[in-house]
């Protein structure tokens, strides 16, 4: 087994360090939710977050503690199968720790869960702030494959196959068990009396774990806030679209589907051309460059930046001014130099690449991880659809196949019928959507007593809003909530969120 052993990675990072300077040094150190984009390309819009945050320092230098409460990491040995009976290799996974605010030894632990990009180090964000007031220590553990805590050395599918939400959770539950310990010993606590109070959170995908963790392992967790946590596993996941389209308006809808019938109209005319206008001739296929632009489009709602696409479109559209020219300044201006993304990476021979682990391969890892367990698939709705038709189900799953092998198709089904999707049956979870999040149908909407639903409904509530505030771009590690409209939305949310968790750590 190709597995890398933990003096291999201790090197690996030294050759990367000495190779490195400031900027990708933070460039490796990559936010949770705050840029948790579930567009196709998913892990890599976090890096380039990050990067953006970096260069912005490299220009004015400021505290980095700032941004990050910790960023020394720690390394477990972690068990590679754990559903094996006859014994399984282990890993090198790294783990982050703050104990700044800690109320030794009997206070609470925060476990911040890191989901499908690299992790940086405990950040100084919002989740601070809660610890802070309750005098928690903070944790985050890597998740396995992603950033350094990757099993092995390249990733062809054979070797992605214990990649997966189930040994993702029973890796938490090691590390909990394993940092109570440590805690334990540090301050001479007996390990006789109850453990301290653990509480989980996460955004995004890690609010799905955050969610499931306290589900599966109740008695390793007081609760869990689970923020915009897509727990259910829909196989088409039309409301995607459907819900960018409502959170832009009626009239950006209006001016978005004149681009479209301009790009329809250019694309036939030579496509080559249309590409290379938008500065993407390199991407071959051509329902490949559609994907990305509906990822442009959609991306303006998931974080709360609707203002940045729609003012200058509508303002073309009632001025009969060339679309197609205000939309890819938009595209530009705010997605590739803006947000950072290039185009590039939507060439699917580009993700079908399995030759490196490491920090760059977020990509690649998280499209195995919907084209495995969870679909979500943004594909174009039957009827007024956004985007453009040819983004069917069909072609998202000749992606999954193309990248990772004939066989590779979601079984969200499966994953449905292990958490429960909608009808999870837990207790103490609190799920948090914003209300013009496209996430928010694959989250809990419905409340319940043993699990309450807040909806943060603002303009520009997007993505994980509890957590980062409005709108998420530029990126604010603290959860800025001062353009939240009303910002007293999600001022009573947090409100909330302070209550529950008082709830579960004293009770
Ligand atoms: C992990 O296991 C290796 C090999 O047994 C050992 O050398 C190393 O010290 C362990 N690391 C940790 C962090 O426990
Ligand atoms: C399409 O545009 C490209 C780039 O401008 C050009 O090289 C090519 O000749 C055009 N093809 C046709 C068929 O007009
Ligand atoms: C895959 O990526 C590696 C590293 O970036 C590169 O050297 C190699 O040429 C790529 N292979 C293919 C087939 O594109
Ligand atoms: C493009 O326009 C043609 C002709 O009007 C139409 O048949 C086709 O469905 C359109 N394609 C898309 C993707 O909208």
């Amino acid at each position: 087994m190709n597995l890398i052993s933990a003096r291999n990675l201790f090197l690996l990072v030294v050759i990367l360090s000495l190779q490195t300077h400031l900027g990708s040094i933070i460039q490796r150190l990559i936010p949770l939710c705050h840029a948790s984009p579930h567009t196709l390309r998913h892990t890599h819009y976090q890096n380039i977050a990050i990067s953006r945050r970096a260069a912005a320092l490299q220009a004015s230098p400021e505290n980095p503690d700032d941004i990050f409460l910790s960023t020394t990491p720690y390394w477990l040995n972690q068990t590679l199968d754990h559903f094996d009976p006859q014994g399984s290799p282990k890993f090198p996974q790294r783990f982050f720790e703050y104990l700044g605010f800690f109320k030794a030894p009997h206070g609470p632990i925060f476990l911040t869960i890191c989901g499908e990009s690299t992790c940086p180090g405990i950040l100084n964000d919002y989740i601070a702030v809660l610890a802070k007031r309750f005098g928690a220590a903070i944790v985050t553990l890597e998740h396995r494959y992603y950033g350094f805590s990757y099993p092995f050395e390249d990733l062809s599918t054979k070797n992605l196959k214990y990649l997966n939400s189930k040994q993702a959770l029973s890796d938490l539950a090691t590390f909990r068990n394993h940092y109570q310990d440590l805690i334990n010993a540090r301050y001479h606590r007996s390990s006789t009396i109850a453990d301290n109070a653990w509480v989980t959170f996460g955004g995004s995908y890690a609010g799905a774990l955050s969610a499931w963790f306290r589900l599966k392992f109740p008695h390793l967790t007081r609760g869990s806030l689970a923020s915009s946590a897509i727990v259910n596993a829909i196989q088409d996941y039309f409301a995607f679209d459907q819900q960018v389209a409502k959170s832009i308006g009626p009239k950006c809808t209006q001016a978005l589907q004149a681009v479209k019938a301009n790009v329809n109209h250019s694309m036939r005319k030579n496509a080559t051309l249309l590409k290379s206008m938008f500065g993407a001739e390199l991407i071959k296929n051509d329902a490949d460059f559609l994907s990305l632009l509906a990822d442009s489009t959609a991306l303006a709602a998931q974080y709360g930046f609707q203002d940045l696409l729609c003012k200058p479109l509508v303002k073309s559209f009632d001025t009969k001014k060339n679309m197609l020219v205000a939309y890819q300044t938009y595209v530009k201006n705010t997605i590739y130099d803006g947000f950072g993304i290039n185009p590039i990476d939507y060439n699917r021979d580009n993700m079908k690449n399995a030759t490196l682990a490491g920090p760059n391969s977020g990509s690649r890892l998280w499209t195995y991880q919907f084209c495995t367990e969870f679909g979500l698939l943004q594909a174009a709705p039957p009827t007024n659809s956004l985007r453009f038709s040819q983004l069917s189900s069909k072609y998202y799953l000749d992606l999954c196949s193309y990248i990772f092998g004939e066989e590779t198709t979601p079984n969200s089904d499966a994953t449905n019928l292990y958490y429960g999707g909608n009808d999870i049956a837990g207790s103490r979870i609190l799920f948090t959507n914003g209300a013009q999040d496209p996430w928010r149908h694959a989250s809990k909407q419905v409340s319940t007593q043993s699990e309450p639903v807040i909806v943060v409904d603002c303009q520009n509530c997007a993505h994980c809003v509890d957590l980062s505030g409005c709108p998420q771009f530029p990126f604010h590690p603290q959860g800025d909530a001062s353009l939240c409209k009303p910002r007293d939305s999600i001022d009573k949310a947090r409100i909330l969120i302070e209550d529950y968790i008082n709830l579960w750590i004293t009770s």
